[in-house]
């Protein structure tokens, strides 16, 4: 029998144009809802957007900078006017970041990643929070095992996903009582495009990830999925402000 869900509901998922983001997106449609896919890569945007219509759900495509607010406002005025609500936001988009140690790292560098991977989860719900409280839906922040430690090498994406986990509860303990559930998941590694470009440049990283996770291998991006939709779910209407870890044990160790 087919679960839906999440029929006559609305998503918006930034960084939806691949990986987590992606599996999330095509989920949510799975399940019954509308989606928008939101990222600044038009051409794998707009294939996205299409296999998830070739799927027979429906999905558009906005291109957008979540490090720009005039164009996050204008991606989730689109989502309302197009589909008339929105229910549910996940704030996902992200890049890997270079790999300095801190006196090395350029301040141009620190500030693209602090950008796009914190800035850019404050402007989504900034502007996606007046539309959510209206149908009490939820949102999802994705954050990241190494929100929870630390990670050598990676300062700027280390503090951006601790960032995003102090903005979640900021945010979850304003608008809980309103009828918006604000959570974030930690994942582990997930295999995909964002981990492929690692590999390939330093394919010996292989051995290293899968140390890192006790459950002896990498998560396929749908494993992240199932944890976003069910922080969206009624399932979870008592989980608040959380920082879920979908991590196979990386942050247990
Ligand atoms: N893959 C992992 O192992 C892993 C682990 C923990 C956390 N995460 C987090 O999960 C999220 C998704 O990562 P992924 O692995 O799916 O990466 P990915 O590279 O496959 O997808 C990221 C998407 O974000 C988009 N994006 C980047 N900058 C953007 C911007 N400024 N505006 C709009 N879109 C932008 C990209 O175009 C891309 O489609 C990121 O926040 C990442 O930090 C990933």
């Amino acid at each position: 029998m087919s679960n839906l869900e999440f029929e006559d509901k609305v998503a918006l998922v930034t960084g939806a144009a691949s990986g987590i983001g992606f599996a999330i997106a095509s989920l949510f449609a799975q399940r019954g809802a509308k989606v928008a896919l939101v990222d600044r890569d038009v051409d794998a945007g707009q294939l996205a957007a299409q296999s998830i219509c070739d799927g027979g759900a429906e999905a558009i495509y906005i291109d957008t900078d979540v490090s720009n607010g005039k164009q996050v406002a204008s991606a989730v005025s689109q989502v309302v006017a197009k589909f008339g609500q929105l229910d549910y936001a996940v704030n996902n988009a992200g890049v890997a970041g270079e790999m300095h140690p801190v006196a090395d790292m350029p301040e141009d560098e620190w500030r693209r990643v602090i950008d796009i991977m914190l800035t850019g989860v404050f402007l989504g719900m900034k502007y996606e929070i007046p539309h959510i409280i209206k149908t009490k839906g939820a949102i999802v922040n994705t954050a990241s095992g190494v929100g929870l430690v630390g990670f050598a090498k990676q300062a700027a994406y280390t503090a951006s996903k601790h960032g995003v986990l102090g903005l979640t509860k900021a945010a979850a303990l304003e608008y809980g009582a309103l009828g918006v559930n604000i959570n974030a998941i930690c994942p582990g590694t997930a295999r995909t495009e964002m981990v492929d470009n690692a590999l390939s440049q330093r394919p010996e990283l292989e051995q290293d990830l899968l140390a890192l996770h006790p459950i002896g291998r990498i998560a396929e991006p749908e494993e992240i999925a199932e944890a976003v939709l069910w922080l969206c779910s009624p399932k979870a209407s008592f989980v608040s402000g959380v920082a879920l870890p979908v991590d196979g044990g990386y942050v247990a160790q």
